[in-house]
């Protein structure tokens, strides 16, 4: 009976293990190379005698094609998978399985590979969703999102943080345990558009930190250990900047000057330079300091 009360006070029970033969799950693209010939698969699997491998084909092809990679370290229980599959044809639809426990196959998802230059694609931008079925109410509408999110089907899915509230949420025990809930309830988009993140408060400070998370998100190299990193879909550039960090003062010269380059050199390719005027409104902006006091104002809730 005092178990019971105690389970009862701090809100709900903690999820039962699972066994080393559950399904692989936390599946979940990102593109590390050329957005319009490549993929990077990630998963996890409880049994770590699991391969890493996937088979993908063009959506609609009869014959599987296998490629194998690598394990990603991280905190989570099990394995954390990563395969990249190349070779692929821009503005297409592939479908993949990944490797499951005793020779099995997941389901089987698909994704579309990014346009040639001068082709439009979708994009969507997604953050702040905290977990779902949080006992305050707070996220009440996060399962939706979810689900229309993974309804429009977008090329990529540009994620802006802040995923977990982990200060405010504490159901699963550890971050960890709190990371891999994330990443099964993202699943639905995230399984079928490369998911690029670029995080929030909450990943780098407020009982967080940046490795916990960064560990499961491939992403191209970039600077400081991929705090900022960029890429290319189609003619649009994106460059991933870490912002939080600017709550503890002016982003570090080092990084003023990676963001300049790394604008330079997509400037240099002549076909998106019509693009990058945006780019560089925000770059002026971000080296402005962050106004006197706002973080303060604003609080640990956003
Ligand atoms: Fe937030």
């Amino acid at each position: 009976m005092l178990k019971m009360i105690l389970l009862l006070s701090a809100g709900a029970a903690p999820a039962p293990a699972q066994p080393a033969s559950a399904p692989p799950d936390q599946i979940h693209l990102a593109w590390t190379r050329d957005a319009s010939t490549t993929m990077t698969v990630v998963w996890r699997t409880l049994d770590e005698s699991v391969p890493s491998a996937v088979e993908f084909r063009r959506r609609g092809g009869t014959r599987w094609r296998r490629a194998t990679g690598g394990l990603r370290p991280s905190g989570t229980e099990g394995r954390l998978h990563e395969v990249l599959l190349s070779g692929l044809e821009p503005a297409t639809r592939y479908e993949y399985r990944v490797a499951g426990p005793g020779g099995s196959w997941s389901d089987v998802h698909a994704f579309l590979t990014a346009p040639r230059l001068g082709q439009p694609f979708e994009a969507v931008f997604v953050a702040d969703t905290g977990l779902d079925g949080r006992l305050d109410g707070l996220s009440t509408g996060t399962r939706e999102v979810v689900e229309e999110v993974a309804k429009l089907d977008p090329t990529v899915i540009l994620w802006g943080g802040d995923g977990a509230y982990y200060n405010t949420d504490k159901r699963f025990g550890t971050l960890d345990r709190t990371i891999d809930f994330w990443f099964n309830m993202v699943m639905p988009f995230a399984a079928k558009a490369a998911l690029m993140p670029t995080y929030g408060n909450h990943e780098i400070f407020l009982n967080e930190g940046y490795l916990f998370w960064a560990d499961r998100f491939p992403t191209p190299d970039g600077l400081d250990n991929r705090r900022y990193y960029s890429f290319d879909v189609g003619d649009v550039h994106f460059v991933s900047i870490l912002a939080a960090d600017s709550e503890r003062g002016e982003l570090p010269a080092t990084v003023i000057r990676w963001i300049d380059a790394d604008l330079a050199r997509a400037e240099s390719r002549q076909e998106v330079a019509g693009s990058l005027s945006a780019c560089r409104a925000v770059f002026r902006r971000l080296q402005s300091p962050i106004q006197p006091g706002l973080p303060q104002a604003i609080g640990a809730s956003f």
